[in-house]
């Protein structure tokens, strides 16, 4: 198992940064997407429009990308004996937050769908700089690994 791990390591971080790009992205645009979606009268065409959308990006991109960056990551960290090291434990707080941060965005556009507006435009833009900020500091620890 370690050998065939250590044979394909380049290949599973590889899709490992691929996931990561796909999984950014969709958080990136996701509270985009509800922004535009408030602006729609409920239960209008546009409605169902956005709702339809939202449903897509969550089903096709979000929540595959998430489930492929944990399991890959956890595999380079089985890998590399990660588990005792203190950058890995920054980073797997930051990655648990961002999964987090997923799993409130995807419970908002369920809100959304059944018309419930809670957040005002200013607080989703707001929101929307949280993958941003975790993805630098996420970087820096894999990068750098300052501990
Ligand atoms: C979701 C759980 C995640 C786990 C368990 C995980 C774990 C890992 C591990 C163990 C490595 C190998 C480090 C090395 O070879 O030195 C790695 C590489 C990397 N990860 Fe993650 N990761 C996760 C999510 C993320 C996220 C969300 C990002 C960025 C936003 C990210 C960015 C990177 C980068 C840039 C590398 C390459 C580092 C290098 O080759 O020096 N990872 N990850």
């Amino acid at each position: 198992m370690n050998e065939i791990l250590s044979m394909l390591y380049l290949w599973l971080k590889s899709a490992h940064l691929i996931f990561v790009i796909f999984w950014m992205a969709g958080l990136f645009m996701m509270p985009r997407f509800f922004v535009y979606h408030q602006e729609t009268a409920i239960g209008s065409e546009e409605d169902g429009k956005w709702i339809e959308r939202e449903g897509k990006l969550r089903k096709i991109i979000l929540n595959p990308s998430l489930i492929i960056v944990w399991v890959i990551g956890l595999a380079l960290a089985y890998n590399i004996g990660a588990f005792s090291q203190g950058w890995f434990h920054a980073k797997l707080l930051m990655v648990l937050a961002l999964s987090g941060y997923h799993g409130w965005m995807i419970s908002y556009g369920k809100k959304l769908a059944r018309g419930e507006r809670r957040m005002s435009d200013k607080a989703l833009r707001l929101a929307n700089e949280v993958p941003g900020i975790a993805a630098a500091i996420i970087i820096i620890l894999v990068i750098i690994k300052p501990f």
